[in-house]
């Protein structure tokens, strides 16, 4: 059993010395996640959190805006200057390291991550999907609970693995479809409660609350 727990040690030490959890996040787009977790660390609701980093592989992405407003380091990387995934996953990796990040959070990151990042952050690397896995992973899982016309989808919180939306689930929501739901409706309503969980989520984790246990997550109480 891998448990989070002992391998962060965070709940232990905290009456001792004031251990910060380093979070580094990985955005590509509009980062309205980046802006629950952001709010939710200087709302102190992610007690003994720091963003130290955001990445993003898109130079004008809205996240960097985002980050560099509250005066977070935001850094471009730009995959068209890396031979492969490979290597460009190490400059993320290596930057990431540098910070001394500990959690990296990715939040609308539209890049598939490679073994690499996986082997350096194992069980500390965390994706958000908007739909409940392992139902519609990969793109448009709103759209694609539409089309198949569930009643109830939702959204996904879990630690990513070497495959795309596939490693072990640690918070879930549902959603209702509703009869006149479209895809920007229906996003809406899932995206309310992904800025809910996913701060939950990151909060779990730097409480040292986490043990992971083969696919399973254990939230320990
Ligand atoms: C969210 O719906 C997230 O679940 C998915 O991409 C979207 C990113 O939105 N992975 P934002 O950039 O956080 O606003």
């Amino acid at each position: 059993m891998l448990c989070l727990r002992f391998l962060s040690n965070k709940s232990h030490h905290r009456d001792i010395i004031n251990m910060t959890t380093n979070i580094g996040v990985l955005a590509s787009g509009r980062g309205s996640n980046l802006q629950a977790i952001l709010d939710a660390v200087e709302a102190g609701e992610i007690p003994d959190a720091e963003i130290a980093v955001v990445v993003s592989d898109k130079e004008n992405a809205f996240s960097l805006q985002r980050a560099r407003k509250k005066k977070i380091d935001a850094v471009h990387i730009n995959p068209v200057d890396y031979e492969s995934r490979q290597e460009y996953d190490q400059a993320v990796v290596d930057l990431l390291k540098g910070k001394k990040v500990e959690l990296v959070c990715m939040a609308g990151y539209m890049r598939i991550i490679s073994p690499i990042f996986v082997k350096a952050f194992p069980n500390r690397v965390m994706n958000i999907h908007p739909a409940l896995l392992p139902s519609f992973p990969g793109l448009n899982a709103q759209k694609q609970a539409l089309e198949y016309a569930v009643k109830v989808t939702g959204c996904t919180v879990h630690f990513a693995d070497e495959q795309v939306d596939h490693g072990p689930i640690i918070i879930q929501t549902a959603v209702p479809v509703l009869e006149d739901d479209d895809v920007d409706s229906l996003s809406r309503r899932i995206l309310k409660q992904e800025h809910r969980i996913y701060p939950e989520a990151i909060k779990l984790f730097c409480e040292g609350r986490l043990e992971v246990d083969g696919r399973r997550v254990n939230v320990i109480k």
